[in-house]
């Protein structure tokens, strides 16, 4: 609907403990919380969240990583959500990130960039839909 956006917070910052002051960052920037679970991928959730990358090199790497460790699935809520939220973490590789940006913050790489953001307001309710029913949002 434009004013909703998904997000997960990837297996490596979770691990780290990053998953509170990542939440508290993004909630300090005006976004809502409407939906949000901890959860395990198995390989195969990995590869149809992501199928959009299935012909990039990087795709066998990507479906493993994500599928490693717990991750935090959050539908976010704000006027120009997928946009505000884009610039909030910032670019892909955090070299090229930012100052303040989540991904500046909290990412160590490229692959491991600590959290997702959908790239249009098509993908987030696709995203939103792969993660949380009718009942889980708010
Ligand atoms: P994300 O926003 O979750 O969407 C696709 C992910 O693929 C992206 O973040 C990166 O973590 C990962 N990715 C994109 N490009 C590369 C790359 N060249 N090498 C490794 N991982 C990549």
């Amino acid at each position: 609907n434009g004013n909703q956006t998904l997000t997960m917070i990837k297996p490596v910052a979770v691990a780290r403990n990053f998953t509170g002051p990542i939440i508290q960052k993004i909630t300090d920037s005006g976004f809502k919380i409407c939906a949000m679970k901890m959860t395990q991928l198995t390989k195969d959730q990995a590869g149809e969240f992501y199928a959009v990358h299935q012909d990039k090199p990087f795709y066998e790497d990507l479906t493993t990583f994500m599928s490693s460790g717990p991750i935090v699935a959050i539908i976010l809520e704000k006027e120009n959500a997928v946009d505000d939220f884009r610039k909030l973490i910032g670019a892909t590789d955090p070299a090229d990130a930012e100052e303040g940006t989540i991904r500046k913050l909290f990412a160590e790489s490229k692959s491991h960039n600590a959290v997702h953001g959908s790239d249009s307001d098509e993908n987030a309710k696709i995203e939103s839909d792969f993660f949380f029913s009718k009942l889980e949002r708010h």
